[in-house]
């Protein structure tokens, strides 16, 4: 039995613009993850997946993945049209570590990220999947290579995804993030508390990204405008937090935040999730990820991480993490 684990992540500043090549920042988040363990020719395996002299190896494939619903063979995966991401991302992990014939593989997948709340639960399951099976099959694969993969599986999701979030899960790194560009790790001055809040909500990035989109079609300008004061926001919020200087970014993730109602990706529970969080002493706050719903963050003084936190609860937030960014 083999397995890998992936951590979540939480964009600090810069969704939605980093789709049109401007930066972004995001920090992994250790608290939650997906684990993918593999069973090499399970002991059971003829009988329970009725393996025939004519199987082919996607027949030999099982995978149980409750948290994001998906069981069965990999044969009963979709896999032209529209992919199955997981589909998708077996086929091309075995492609990359050449191998044409894998034995019987017993693939079990569990998270404790929310789906479609902007923890990036699609991406984590891509790079633990990715090195569970490399090390199963006792294959090195890169981490570039898990990145491209799961990248690719990002598309299927998303549709334009920018490759952040595949990005800052697969180098479990704070990344200051530009499509298309050599990764740029970066170091925390000293460590700073966030309390994230899922407002229970799932929303589909795809759909967020796509409104975005028609808005920019409309008028590019003023989404351009609003994308530039974004990059504006992030480069000062890079340099912030490199020198240590936390509080300063209490003011950034409130104007942020203000810049991504503009691009109408925030939402009521959103709104009041922030204004909670804000009441209740943080020094800033901003919905996270694709909007509409999922996450929204909150800095804190440590000491009163805990009683934010039960603001948010208390707000209608379905759960609360605290984090501690290093
Ligand atoms: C989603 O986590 C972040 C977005 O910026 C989309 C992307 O970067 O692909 C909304």
């Amino acid at each position: 039995m083999s397995s890998a684990t992936a951590p979540g992540k939480i964009i600090l500043f810069g969704e939605h613009a980093v789709v049109y090549g401007y930066p972004a920042l995001a920090i992994p988040v250790l608290q939650v993850g997906v684990t993918v363990s593999i069973e090499v020719n399970p002991p059971d395996a003829s009988t329970k997946l009725h393996i025939t002299k004519t199987s082919g190896w996607k027949d030999r494939i099982t995978i149980t993945a409750p948290a994001i619903g998906r069981f069965g063979t990999l044969a009963s995966f979709p896999s032209s049209h529209r992919p199955d991401p997981i589909a998708l991302v077996i086929e091309n992990v075995l492609n990359t570590i050449e191998i044409a014939d894998p034995p019987p593989l017993d693939i079990h997948i569990t998270s404790t990220i929310p789906v479609a709340s902007g923890l990036g639960s699609g991406a984590s399951v891509s790079v633990a999947l990715v090195r569970a099976i490399a090390a199963t099959l006792g294959k090195k694969i890169t981490d570039e290579q898990v990145n491209l993969i799961a990248y690719e599986a990002e598309k299927v999701h998303h549709g334009t995804p920018s490759g952040l979030d595949n990005t800052v899960i697969t180098y479990a790194r704070p990344v200051y993030f530009i499509k298309d560009t050599p990764i740029q790790t970066f170091s925390v001055g000293a460590p700073f508390t966030l309390v994230i809040a899922d407002s229970g909500v799932s929303a589909a990035t795809r759909r967020s990204v796509g409104d975005v989109r028609k808005l920019w079609l409309a008028d590019s300008n003023r989404v351009e405008t609003i994308f530039s004061s974004i990059a504006y926001i992030v480069d000062q919020a890079h340099k912030f937090i490199q020198n240590g200087e936390w509080p300063a970014l209490g003011p950034l993730l409130d104007q942020n935040h203000q810049l991504l109602q503009q691009l109408t990706v925030s939402s009521p529970i959103l709104d009041r999730l922030t204004t909670a969080a804000l009441a209740s002493g943080a020094l800033g706050a901003k919905l996270s990820g694709g909007g509409r719903g999922g996450n929204m963050i909150a800095l804190v003084s440590p000491e009163i991480a805990s009683s934010v936190a039960d603001a948010l609860r208390s707000a209608g937030a379905r759960q609360t993490i605290i984090a501690t960014v290093i």
